[in-house]
């Protein structure tokens, strides 16, 4: 996605050989117009597979999980990492493991709103290693809810999650995908459309 990959080499700063930061558009403050795009995007993309929900991670997954879900018409749930005053239902969790925070949380969902007839896009920020997205997986496995595919807006593809999420038969659809970074420097995967 060619805006978004313009937003990234104007605004997005280069911490180490595996950190971007992108707190100016995406994990911090939030470029609405953007995030519009990249709704659109998402829902161009899984646009012919009856997607019914949208499950996210809090708390940078919501904002571009909420604006595909404007689009195909689909309510948005996001996990939440701690243990929220009102989410006393019944749940589904799942253990996610961070290597980069060197931390584990548990993510957890109401049983309330997913169920095994639905079929659900997993949206979220970022794809590092992975973990974040398994757990989703792990959780929906739970439900019995049918998988349709992943959307990340930035994939990191020197790491390993794409890689594993892929071979475990998934579609990744990232919109932006880093080769590697270095020296300040982005660079992209180049794909072909
Ligand atoms: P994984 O799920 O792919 O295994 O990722 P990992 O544990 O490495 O990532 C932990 C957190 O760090 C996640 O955010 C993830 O989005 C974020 N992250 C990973 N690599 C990068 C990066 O290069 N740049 C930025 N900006 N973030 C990265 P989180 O803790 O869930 O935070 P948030 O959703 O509340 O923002
Ligand atoms: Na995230
Ligand atoms: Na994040």
């Amino acid at each position: 996605m060619e805006r978004l990959k313009q937003k990234i080499l104007a605004e997005g700063k280069v911490l180490s050989d595996s950190v971007l930061k992108v707190d100016a558009f995406l994990n911090h403050q939030i470029d609405p117009a953007l995030m519009a795009d990249i709704g659109k995007e998402f829902a161009d993309r899984f646009a012919d597979v009856g997607i019914t929900k949208i499950l996210t991670l809090e708390s940078s997954g919501i904002a571009p999980a909420v604006m595909a879900g404007l689009i195909l018409k689909t309510p948005v749930i996001f996990a939440r990492k701690r243990k929220s005053l009102t989410l006393t239902d019944h749940l589904y969790s799942a253990k996610v493991h961070s290597f980069t925070k060197q931390e584990t949380n548990e993510i957890s969902i109401s049983q309330s709103f997913i169920h095994q007839d639905d079929t659900v896009l997993i949206i979220d920020d970022f794809l590092a290693n992975g973990q974040a997205v398994f757990g989703l997986i792990d959780i929906l496995k739970q439900v019995g809810a049918n998988i349709a595919g992943i959307g990340i807006v930035i994939e990191k593809s020197f790491q390993d999650g794409g890689k594993m999420i892929r071979n475990a038969g998934y579609r990744v659809e990232s919109l932006a995908r880093i080769a590697h970074l270095s020296e300040g420097n982005v660079t992209f995967i180049e794909e072909e459309n």
